[in-house]
């Protein structure tokens, strides 16, 4: 029997939910059912019968399953410090500290370089994640629409003078809208205002870049010191042959993470061995918390592995990816300036997002409505997340299923803002 204390205590919870609900902005947790359009196995691996295989071997290979402490206690293996050089490699990194969660990583990065002295310019729709770990910095904030590059520049002009640290945080691949930060003209701007930026790869890791480096790997020369290699960038919708000067490069971490593409968890933060230095001694995130068991370090290390041959899957994944959107904005729908796999449709009304998102279950296809505050208000959509497995032919019905439910919809539906830009 609850007490009345937990009876009050519970009401005053129902009450919020309830009030949630009234906003229809209620979330309950569902299994998928259908076509997955929300998932972020971009290239499949987490059905890679190799990949389940390395898992089972990792386990079996293990003295111990649990990992018994954090990192700095008795959770250290030296799988780990392995596994980070491999994938300080494959970042083009000098160094790379592994995190339990990319949230837990973001964190630690932004409360361990930041304070109260410090300035961060943050990108509007930046993940949560980066957010809570500004918030939790203590320090000052600009935060600039987005990938808005003028009041970026003026945010920076106004600090100029500012003696404490300086950082731009940013998405490359943004996870609500599916566009891509424009690198180059980010580079110049903190270079010429003497800010160090920050970068978070999640949805391009293993998915973009040469060989799956991410979309900042051919502007991390100054970090590892030698020549970018400034060829071919497989991110669709993003030119990153710009020519970019070695000696302006004020790229100061990236974080990967090895939840989404590498079908694993945990993420990294990429950079120098000082950086790494200074993570293992601030990074609060890092320091309390248990280290995952070392059978993940096989699984994430056979995963990277798995997905530098996975050209074949990039390739179908960015086929995909141009299907739909260019089927979506024939029909007139607003995809905004999605260029990759993340393809929103931004319907406006919660109300809207969610009996789309209803109409397409009982079509077979499992989509999510995301509602504010996971993004501004009166921009609630669904959001797409395909991945390389998707046949085109499900992608085709898909977008003939959209346009059975605006023409059943009694009231006009939101479309066309960005349908040709
Ligand atoms: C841009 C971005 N950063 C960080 C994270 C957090 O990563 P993880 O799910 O590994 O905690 C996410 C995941 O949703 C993300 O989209």
């Amino acid at each position: 029997m609850p007490s009345d204390f937990q009876r009050k205590f519970s009401d005053q919870l129902q009450e919020g939910l309830r009030a949630l609900a009234a906003r229809r902005q209620h979330r309950t947790l569902t299994e998928i059912s259908g076509v997955n359009l929300c998932s972020n196995d971009y290239l499949g691996l987490s059905q890679s019968a190799a990949l389940r295989d390395a898992v089972v071997a990792a386990v079996e290979n293990s003295s111990r399953v649990g990992s018994t402490g954090s990192r700095l206690l008795s959770g250290h293996a030296s799988t780990w410090d392995d596994l980070e050089n491999e994938f300080a490699d494959f970042a083009g990194t000098e160094a790379a500290l592994y995190f339990g969660s990319g949230y837990a990583a973001n964190i630690g990065l932004l409360t361990s370089l930041a304070g109260r002295n410090d300035i961060i310019f943050s990108d509007a729709l930046n993940h949560a994640s980066l957010i809570d770990g500004i918030r939790l910095s203590g320090a000052q904030k600009h935060i600039y629409p987005h990938v808005d590059l003028n009041a970026l520049e003026s945010a920076l002009r106004q600090e100029h003078a500012h003696r404490g640290r300086k950082l731009i945080v940013t998405e490359t691949v943004f996870s609500m809208d599916g566009d891509v930060a424009p690198l180059p003209e980010i580079l110049a701007l903190a270079d010429r205002y003497g800010a160090g930026v920050i970068l978070d790869e999640a949805h391009a890791t293993a998915v973009h870049g040469p060989g799956g480096r991410g979309t900042s790997a051919n502007y991390r020369d100054t970090i590892i010191g030698h020549d970018a290699n400034n060829g071919h960038d497989a991110n669709n919708g993003h030119d990153a042959n710009n020519s970019h000067d070695a000696n302006n490069n004020n790229i100061v971490a990236v974080v990967h993470t090895c939840s989404k593409a590498l079908a694993s968890a945990g993420a990294f933060i990429c950079g120098s061995a000082a950086l790494r230095g200074h993570l293992i001694n601030h990074a609060r995130s890092f320091l309390f918390t248990t280290a995952l068991p070392p059978y993940m370090a096989a699984q994430v290390s056979a995963a990277l592995h798995l997905a530098q041959g996975m050209d074949a899957e990039r390739a179908a994944l960015q086929q995909n990816s141009r299907q739909l959107n260019a089927a979506l904005r024939a029909q007139g729908w607003d995809t905004g300036k999605s260029s990759t796999q993340i393809i929103p449709i931004i319907v406006g009304g919660n109300e809207d997002a969610l009996a789309a998102a209803d109409f397409l279950q009982h079509e077979g296809f499992a989509s999510r409505a995301i509602r504010p505050p996971t993004v501004l208000e009166g921009k609630a959509r669904l959001r797409f997340s395909l991945t390389a497995a998707i046949a085109q032919t499900d992608l085709s019905r898909l977008a003939e299923s959209l346009r059975l439910w605006r023409s059943s919809q009694q009231h006009p539906v939101a479309v066309g803002a960005a349908a040709n830009s």
